[in-house]
């Protein structure tokens, strides 16, 4: 028997218990005759005594050779402890060893495993199995299984059925690069890993299933961020007989459900907002609506009145930094040099203050009087105390750039809540954009978006303004999920290939499959995935993902554990006929 009690559930209710442990040492205490060890196992930790007094002078010395990490099984007896630890489960006791075996030594780790770890993030990465045992991985872990448990019982519970779909198939195109496999059986021929299961899903609606949901693994070939591992995880579903307003509704019962249960926050109605206003409001497809600092037009009120950046540039935007007025020329320079970074690529940045006495004071004081400023700040809603940051710049772009300096904001001021978890559906989204590099439409989400009704002709005349009947859930500012009702149409989705820049052709050889499905009688479908990855880290009060991942890639897409991406060998590659171009390897 290796335990009779895991390490995080003794209590002063079991004292005089005689009990067995097992698990890993994490502190040791060594005073010679008498040895205190912290034991650690995934439950808890409990403190543990050598006294050479109370036990054998035998033990005492066995345990002298005792190192961190080592694996040992104790037995002994429950006591009180001198000084109790409230913090700790198990802190009014501790286990008076009466004999012990080492089951396994262990090197001394890299780092320490302790919850602040010294062990900088690429070396943690390469010692994974040592980082899971600390604390707050192993924590995100569990919070993970905890999460998905919850996800499955309410799809189950609301009549949708797990499907698994095949991950060797053929290019689903979700905007990033596929990850390609070779076929030994089919020399010259090549697999795809899913970016989604999307047109499986699709399928399966074609098939009658009417409700689908799988948690699955998906490969995406694309730049890494805090927020984006080559290989993630998404809660895929897909109903039938739907319109976007059913599917967002039982969504929104899903988020209400893990929030409340999760971080006990019950939330009323999540808002809806159309892509048009995010944009215009917040400069972002994905605002943080946990804060205010919207984005005000000063267009009418600013231009054409002498001042040449105004006059010269199309658009000028403005934001109300709360309580803003008191900054130092310092932080204002240090923001008028954040948007001047090559990433941003402002001119400058305009300031006026608005005192709380109630005066004014602007780096455009020469130009403009109090009057005009103070119309301004009204304009935007100022209060005294308030700083107004403008921006002027192109059309097309100023919105985001302001977009970008409210977040930057709000991340210095601590305006973004921690506590605070504010959901949005961003709705109406463009269902092309058009792609100047390329010269041709894209997909903003993919291609099996169906476009509002009432925009069916515009596809004919101005495709750029047709609007999608799609849906993206956004939490305090992070994309979490995406879905839209599908097209159910052969003859729409070879039009929507078609302005794509698709051939009959190649659409046919491509996408034949779900097109001759959908002559089978499709019915309408629509449907969403979450990501897993996200949607843990966000509910775990994180916004980096790779923590909430047992064994991530680094921001190369590197497994710094297992070495991989690697070489394969000269008869690997002969047996897949593939050649490496010696130039490039
Ligand atoms: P989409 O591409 O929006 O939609 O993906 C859905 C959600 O998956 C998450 N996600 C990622 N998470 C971590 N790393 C990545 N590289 C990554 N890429 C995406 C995001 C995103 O919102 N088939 C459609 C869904 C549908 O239409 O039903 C799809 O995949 O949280």
């Amino acid at each position: 028997m290796y335990r009779s009690h895991n390490c995080g559930e003794l209590t002063s209710k079991n004292i005089s218990n005689e009990v067995i442990l097992s698990g890993w040492v994490q502190k040791i205490r060594n005073k010679g005759f008498i040895i205190w060890i912290d034991l650690r196992d995934r439950f808890g930790i409990t403190q543990i005594i050598f006294d050479q007094k109370r036990s054998s002078k035998k033990i005492i010395e066995k345990a002298q050779k005792i190192g961190r990490e080592y694996v040992i099984k104790i037995n002994g007896e429950v006591i009180k402890r001198e000084s109790i630890n409230p913090k700790m489960k198990t802190g009014e006791i501790e286990v008076l060893v009466k004999d012990f075996t080492v089951l396994n030594s262990s090197l001394l780790p890299p780092f320490t495993i302790q919850d602040n770890s010294d062990g900088g993030e690429e070396l943690r990465l390469k010692y994974r199995y040592l980082d899971i045992r600390r604390n707050p991985i192993k924590n995100n872990l569990i919070l993970r299984s905890k999460i998905t448990a919850e996800i499955r019982s309410f799809l189950s519970d609301n009549d949708f059925i797990e499907v698994e779909t095949p991950y060797l198939i053929k290019s689903t195109p979700e905007g990033a690069r596929d990850f390609i496999v070779p076929s030994r059986m089919n020399p010259g021929n090549f697999y795809a890993l899913p970016q989604s299961p999307q047109t499986f899903k699709q399928l399966l609606m074609v098939g009658g299933i009417d409700k689908y949901f799988q948690i699955v693994k998906c490969f995406r070939d694309e730049d890494l961020r805090a927020d984006r591992q080559p290989e993630f995880s998404q809660i895929d579903c897909e109903m039938s007989f739907v319109k976007r307003d059913d599917v967002i509704k039982q969504f929104e019962n899903l988020i209400y459900n893990l929030l409340y249960k999760f971080k006990g926050i019950k939330i009323d109605k999540i808002p809806i907002l159309t892509y048009e206003k995010c944009i215009r409001l917040y400069g972002s497809d994905k605002p943080d609506i946990r804060f205010g600092m919207k984005l005000n037009y000063l267009n009418e009120l600013a231009k054409n009145k002498g001042f040449e950046p105004f006059d010269s540039n199309e658009s000028i935007i403005g934001i109300c930094v709360p309580n803003g007025s008191n900054f130092s020329r310092k932080k204002i320079d240090q923001f008028t040099n954040w948007v001047k970074r090559p990433e941003i690529a402002a001119n400058g940045l305009i300031w006026i203050k608005y005192n709380e006495d109630g005066s004014i004071k602007s780096s455009i004081d020469k130009y403009f009087n109090y009057n005009e400023l103070i119309k301004w700040i009204d304009f935007c809603e100022g209060k005294k105390g308030d700083l107004l940051l403008i921006l002027a710049g192109d059309k097309s772009n100023t919105n985001l750039k302001m977009g970008l300096l409210r977040m930057e904001i709000a991340e210095r001021l601590e305006l973004r809540d921690p506590e605070k978890y504010s959901p949005l559906w961003v709705i109406d989204f463009p269902l092309f954009m058009w792609d100047e590099e390329e010269k041709c439409l894209k997909s903003m989400h993919h291609p099996f978006t169906a476009p509002i009704e009432k925009h069916l002709d515009l596809l004919n005349t101005d495709p750029t303004k047709v609007i999608a009947n799609s849906y993206d859930l956004v939490i305090n500012g992070n994309e979490i999920g995406g879905g839209s009702i599908r097209i159910n149409s052969s003859d729409l989705q070879k039009r929507i290939f078609s302005l794509l820049g698709f051939s009959e052709e190649e659409a046919i050889n491509q996408f034949g499959f779900l097109i001759d499905s959908f002559k089978y009688g499709a019915p309408p479908h629509g449907g969403i995935a979450l990501g897993l990855d996200r949607l843990v880290a966000i509910i775990g009060g994180q916004e980096i993902i790779r923590d909430f991942i047992a064994f991530p890639k680094n921001n190369s897409g590197k497994d710094l554990m297992i070495k991989s991406p690697s070489k394969i060998s000269s008869d690997q590659l002969n047996e897949l006929q593939l050649r490496i171009n010696p130039l490039k390897s």
